[in-house]
C-alpha cells in the first residue's frame, strides 16, 4: 500500500432477493467494480460490499406462491446472485443479506437512537386492507381505474397511461391484485421518521458531498416541495424485522435495506479483523461511497444520510448516480429478447465483452446508456481484438521463434514507451472521476499508436533478413512492452484478461505503479489468443434464449395479473354493436414531452383525422408506428388529459407485465373500415 493510501468503503445497491440479475443491474455492478479495482490497483485500502435485499411483501408472497419459506427463497436466490456476480468478475469483498443478525442489530440500534432523539412519531393511518388475504395492501398491489384519465387496470399509486400520481383511495373500482376483492379501508398505527428535522443538515451535506449536478438539482426540487415524514413501519404479515417496541409491526424494507451496507461490512470486519467504527462511526476519517441508479436517489440522498446523522453514524462521502440501460434504444423487453439475464448472457458470451462495452459508454453524469447490439459487436471486435490483443499476436510469435521467448533489454522506440507511461496519469484521473468512456478512448488511442508503430517497423519483413535480427528483437520487445502497459490500464475493466497476460508475460500481479517500469530482458511464454471476435450467431442465440417464452417464468406477476383482471360480464351482440371499431392508419406519431408512457398518434380513419394518446411508449418507438394500421374505438367519448384531448383509443393486447402488442388488421384493410 502506498503512503498516501486512502481508506474507502464502497457499495452497490442491494438487489431484491426475488428475481435474477439482468444486464440492467449489471451496469451498476460493473461500474462499481471497475472503480473499486482501480482504487485497489492504486494501492488504496478499499472494501466493496453488497448484499441481497431480502425483505418486503413481494418476497413474502413469492415464497408463499412457491410453497417455500421466505428464508428458503432468499437462500436460493442469494446463491444465484452470487454465482451471477462471480461470472461477471464483480469482486465484492463481502456479499451478505439484509436478513442477517448484523442487520437486525444495526437497524434496531439506528431505530432506537432515532426514537430516543425524538425523530420518530406514531400516527394512525387508514390503508387498503384485503379481507380475504387478511393483510394490508401496498399501493402496488391495488389495481383500478385511473381517476384522471379513466385508464383501467392501473396501479394504486400512479397511472401508467397518463402519468398521474394519486392515493389508492382515489382509484375508481379498486381491487386487490392478490385476491381480486374490493379492498376495505382499515386503520392502523404507523411509525414515521421525521425527515424534516434534517433539512439543515441535508442542505449542508449536499454542498460538502460534491454530489453530481443532476442529483443536486433533484434535491433542490425535493426541498422546495417540502420534506415529508416517512412511514417506516408495516403491519404483519410482513417478511422483515419486527420493531422492538411495536409488536406486530415490522421495519419497512427500505428502512433496513441501506443499513444492509453496514451490516455486510460488519460481517467483513469480523472475517478480516477490521474496525467497524473506523469506517462507519461518526468520527470516521475514511471515505464512504454508494453507487446507485437514479430511481433510488430519494432513499440515498435524503433518508439515508438523515438516518445516519440522526443515529450518530458518519454520513456518505458521496453518492454516485447512474442512468438506466436501454437495448437498441428501447426499454429491455422480453418479447424482443432484450431482457437478458446475467445467466443467459454468460451461457453465450464472454463477460468481459460487456464489461468493456459498458466502460466505453459510461461517463460521470446521470445519463442513460444504450447497449446497441451491432455497435457492441463492432466495438469489441475492433477495440479489444483488432487493436489491443492484436499487438501481442503480431509480436509474440517472433519472440518465441527467434529469441526463445526472451525479450530484448533494448527498446527500439523508447520515446513511444515513455509516452505510454506518461499517459497513465490522465487515464487514472478519468477512472477516478468515473469517466470510463474517456479512459477507454485514451487507451484505444494508445493502442492505435502501437499498431501504427508495428505497421511502420514491419517485423514480418525484418524476420526475413538475418542482418535485421537485432532490430526485429527490439521492435517485437517494444510491442510487447506497449501491450503490457495497455493491459495494466485496462485491468480494472478486464481483470480476467489481465490475469492471462500476467501469466503470459510471467509478471507479478499488475498494480497501477507497475506501469512506471518496463520488462527489459525478460522471458515470456508462448502466446495464446486472449480474446476472439464476437460470433454474431452467439448474440442471436442469446436474444432467442431471452425471448419471453424461453425465459424462466416468474409466477408472481403472472398470477397477480390474472387475479387483477376484473370479471367481465357477458354482453349481447347488441351491446357489442355499440362499439364502433375502425381501421385507422397511423399518419404521424410523436413523443409527448413530459409523459413517461404516452405516444401521440394522428390517425386517418377515412373520413377524418383523429388525435389519440396511447400508453405504449414502453414497447414502441413513435417512428416505427408511422404507416401501420391499427384498430380504433372510434365512438369513445373524448377524454381530456394533461397533454391534450384523446379522441378514441386504440386496441392493444397485454398481460399486465408492461409488455404491449398493438392490434393491427391483416394487409388489405383500409382506413375507415368497420371492425366487427
Ligand atoms: O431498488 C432496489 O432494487 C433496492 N433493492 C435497492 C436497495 S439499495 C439499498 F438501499 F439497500
Ligand atoms: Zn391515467
Amino acid at each position: 500500500m502506498n503512503t498516501l493510501a486512502r481508506r474507502m468503503l464502497v457499495t452497490s445497491a442491494l438487489p431484491y432477493a426475488n428475481g435474477p440479475i439482468h444486464i440492467g443491474h449489471l451496469v451498476e455492478y460493473i461500474q462499481t467494480d471497475i472503480w473499486v479495482r482501480f482504487q485497489k490497483m492504486r494501492g488504496h485500502q478499499c472494501y466493496y460490499v453488497c448484499a441481497d435485499d431480502a425483505h418486503g411483501t413481494p418476497i413474502m408472497l413469492r415464497a408463499e406462491q412457491e410453497g417455500v419459506t421466505a428464508e428458503q427463497l432468499i437462500a436460493r436466490i442469494g446463491a444465484e446472485h452470487r454465482a451471477d456476480f462471480a461470472g461477471f468478475s464483480v469482486g465484492f469483498d463481502h456479499y451478505h443479506s439484509t436478513h442477517s443478525p448484523e442487520n437486525r442489530e444495526i437497524a434496531t440500534l439506528i431505530y432506537e437512537r432515532l426514537r430516543d432523539a425524538g425523530h420518530i412519531v406514531r400516527r394512525t393511518i387508514r390503508q387498503a386492507y384485503d379481507p380475504l388475504k387478511a393483510m394490508f395492501l401496498p399501493d402496488r398491489f391495488i389495481r383500478g381505474t385511473c381517476p384522471r384519465c379513466g385508464a383501467t387496470d392501473q396501479y394504486g399509486d400512479s397511472c401508467e397511461v397518463c402519468g398521474a400520481t394519486y392515493a389508492p383511495t382515489d382509484l375508481i373500482d379498486p381491487r386487490s391484485a392478490l385476491s381480486g376483492v374490493t379492498p376495505e379501508q382499515r386503520e392502523s398505527e404507523h411509525l414515521f421518521f421525521q425527515l424534516g428535522h434534517f433539512e439543515g443538515m441535508l442542505r449542508d451535506w449536499i454542498v460538502t458531498s460534491e454530489l453530481q449536478a443532476g442529483a443536486v438539482n433533484k434535491l433542490k426540487e425535493w426541498f422546495d416541495a417540502g420534506l415529508q415524514d416517512w412511514d417506516i413501519s408495516r403491519d404483519a404479515p410482513y417478511f422483515g424485522f419486527e420493531i422492538p417496541d411495536a409488536p406486530g409491526k415490522y421495519f419497512y424494507v427500505w428502512l433496513d435495506a441501506p443499513i444492509g451496507y453496514f451490516a455486510s461490512f460488519k460481517a467483513l470486519c469480523a472475517q478480516r479483523g477490521l474496525e467497524f467504527d473506523a469506517f462507519c462511526g461518526v468520527e470516521s476519517s475514511t471515505e464512504l461511497y454508494h453507487f446507485i441508479g437514479k430511481d433510488i436517489m430519494y432513499f440515498h440522498t435524503l433518508f439515508w444520510p438523515a438516518m445516519l446523522h440522526g443515529a450518530g453514524f458518519r454520513v456518505p462521502t458521496n453518492v454516485f448516480v447512474h442512468g438506466f440501460l436501454t437495448v437498441d434504444g428501447q426499454k429491455m423487453s422480453k418479447s424482443r429478447g432484450t431482457f437478458i439475464t446475467a445467466r443467459t448472457y454468460l451461457t453465450h458470451l464472454d463477460p468481459e465483452y460487456l464489461r468493456y462495452y459498458f466502460a466505453a459508454k459510461l461517463g460521470p453524469a446521470i445519463d442513460d446508456i444504450d447497449l446497441n447490439l451491432a455497435d457492441f459487436q463492432a466495438r469489441v471486435n475492433s477495440d479489444l481484438v483488432g487493436k489491443v490483443v492484436n499487438i501481442a499476436s503480431r509480436c509474440a510469435g517472433f519472440i518465441t521463434k527467434h529469441f526463445d521467448g526472451n525479450l530484448s533489454a533494448q527498446s527500439d522506440e523508447p520515446e513511444l514507451l515513455r509516452r505510454f507511461q506518461s499517459a497513465g496519469e490522465s487515464i487514472a484521473q478519468a477512472y477516478e472521476a468515473r469517466d470510463y468512456s474517456r479512459a477507454m478512448r485514451e487507451i484505444m488511442q494508445l493502442a492505435d499508436l502501437a499498431n501504427q508503430y508495428i505497421d511502420l517497423r514491419k517485423p514480418w519483413l525484418l524476420a526475413k533478413a538475418q542482418e535485421q535480427i537485432t532490430v526485429l528483437h527490439a521492435v517485437c520487445s517494444t510491442g510487447i512492452e506497449l501491450f503490457r502497459l495497455l493491459t495494466i490500464y485496462l485491468k480494472p475493466v478486464l481483470p480476467g484478461m489481465a490475469i492471462a497476460v500476467e501469466e503470459f508475460l510471467g509478471c507479478a500481479e499488475f498494480t497501477w505503479s507497475a506501469a512506471a517500469e518496463t520488462l527489459g530482458a525478460h522471458r515470456i511464454k508462448p502466446f495464446k489468443p486472449l480474446k476472439t471476435r464476437i460470433d454474431p450467431e452467439k448474440v442471436a442465440a442469446m436474444i432467442e434464449d431471452s425471448k419471453a417464452s424461453k425465459a424462466p417464468a416468474n409466477p408472481l406477476p403472472q398470477v397477480q395479473a390474472k387475479a387483477s383482471e376484473p370479471a367481465i360480464p357477458e354482453i349481447s351482440i347488441e351491446d357489442f354493436a355499440k362499439v364502433d371499431l375502425r381501421v385507422a392508419l397511423v399518419v404521424d406519431a410523436q413523443h409527448v414531452p413530459g409523459a413517461e408512457k404516452l405516444i401521440q398518434l394522428k390517425l386517418d380513419i377515412g373520413t377524418e383525422t383523429r388525435t389519440v394518446f396511447a400508453g405504449i411508449k414502453s414497447t414502441y418507438r413513435p417512428e416505427e408506428l408511422i404507416g401501420s394500421q391499427v384498430v380504433l374505438v372510434a365512438n369513445l367519448a373524448p377524454r381530456k388529459m394533461r397533454f391534450g384531448t384523446s379522441e378514441g383509443m386504440i386496441l392493444v393486447a397485454g398481460s399486465g407485465n408492461g409488455e404491449l402488442f398493438v392490434i393491427s388488421p391483416q394487409s388489405g384493410a383500409a382506413p375507415g373500415m368497420r371492425v366487427k
